[in-house]
């Protein structure tokens, strides 16, 4: 596995690549990230596991200091799951000066939920992923990146990305991966106590819980909406959640769905100093 700390050191050991296949993460790899680079393994002749936290995507009260960085852990795990190429680029070398020149998502898709929630996050990894897609896929003639559904409008967001500027990338988005228990596997989780750990499975049995009373609604939808989307944050508050938005929306463009369309159903809360996020597809 060739280990390439810098955008040159990738592109030499990508130079006999025709179709790379590429998993974007900021490390701290669990099953679910693997998961995702033996998904990427067959689609192409080369996999490339990019490792970066990416400062751009951080609010200046949220976590990027002590986000966890595993360096050995990750490279055995990926050396196990037959990846090819680590890009772990340091932070000088993928920003050798300010990124004043940004990729800003359609706010239609990147102001609402989580970007309502943490400004500018989207312009964050859409300016990231956009950096990384140049690093890896420059010269070829096309490509596939893998992205888990855990970051449901994340993957919406880079879709639209992709389909805009006609990269020559296919995106694939793969079911979230789950504990035993169901819950949804994150970095983040390892934040948790082991009360918290027992409680955090909640977030996700009010989803299906409101993805149901949103199915039973039927037609009638529209109007029950606000009622079922407060009875659920309600729930989560009475357990000592701090929830930011559980909600339905349609899957196409995550507005505010009307009766027939396909349905996702998307929650975000605080569980203690811990945001977690989850959804279902209904
Ligand atoms: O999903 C993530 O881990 C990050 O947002 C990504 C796509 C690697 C960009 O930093």
């Amino acid at each position: 596995m060739i280990i390439a700390r810098s955008i040159d050191e990738l592109r030499q050991a990508l130079s006999a690549s025709q179709r790379p296949a590429f998993v974007p993460t900021m490390g701290n790899l669990h099953a679910g990230h693997i998961k995702l680079v033996e998904l990427a393994k067959p689609q192409g002749d080369c996999t490339v596991t990019s490792i970066f936290v990416n400062r751009l995507q951080f609010l200046p009260h949220e976590d990027f200091d002590s986000y966890p960085r595993t360096w050995e852990a990750d490279c055995a795990k990926l050396q196990a799951a037959g990846c090819d190429v680590v890009f772990a680029p340091r932070e000088t070398d993928l920003y050798p000066e300010a990124q004043t020149v940004k990729v800003h998502a359609d706010p239609a898709l990147a102001d609402i939920l989580e970007g309502h929630f943490r400004p500018g996050f989207f312009t964050g990894v859409s300016t990231v992923v956009m950096k990384l897609f140049m690093s890896v896929f420059a010269g070829k003639a096309q490509g596939v990146a893998v992205f888990g559904k855990k970051d449901y409008q994340q993957l919406m967001v880079i879709r639209q990305m992709v389909r805009q500027f006609a990269l020559p990338i296919t995106v694939l988005g793969v079911d979230t991966c789950r504990a035993e228990d169901g819950l949804a596997l994150s970095s983040r989780n390892g934040y948790l106590s082991e009360a918290e750990r027992a409680e955090a499975l909640q977030l996700s049995l009010a989803l299906r819980e409101l993805g149901r009373d949103a199915v039973a609604a039927a037609d009638a939808l529209a109007a029950h909406l606000p009622a079922l989307e407060a009875k659920a944050m309600e729930g989560l508050r009475q357990r000592g959640w701090h929830p930011d938005y559980l909600t339905v929306r349609r899957r196409h463009d995550l507005q505010t769905p009307q009766a027939g369309d396909p349905l996702v159903v998307l929650g975000a809360a605080k569980l203690g100093a811990t945001r977690l996020i989850d959804n279902f597809e209904i």
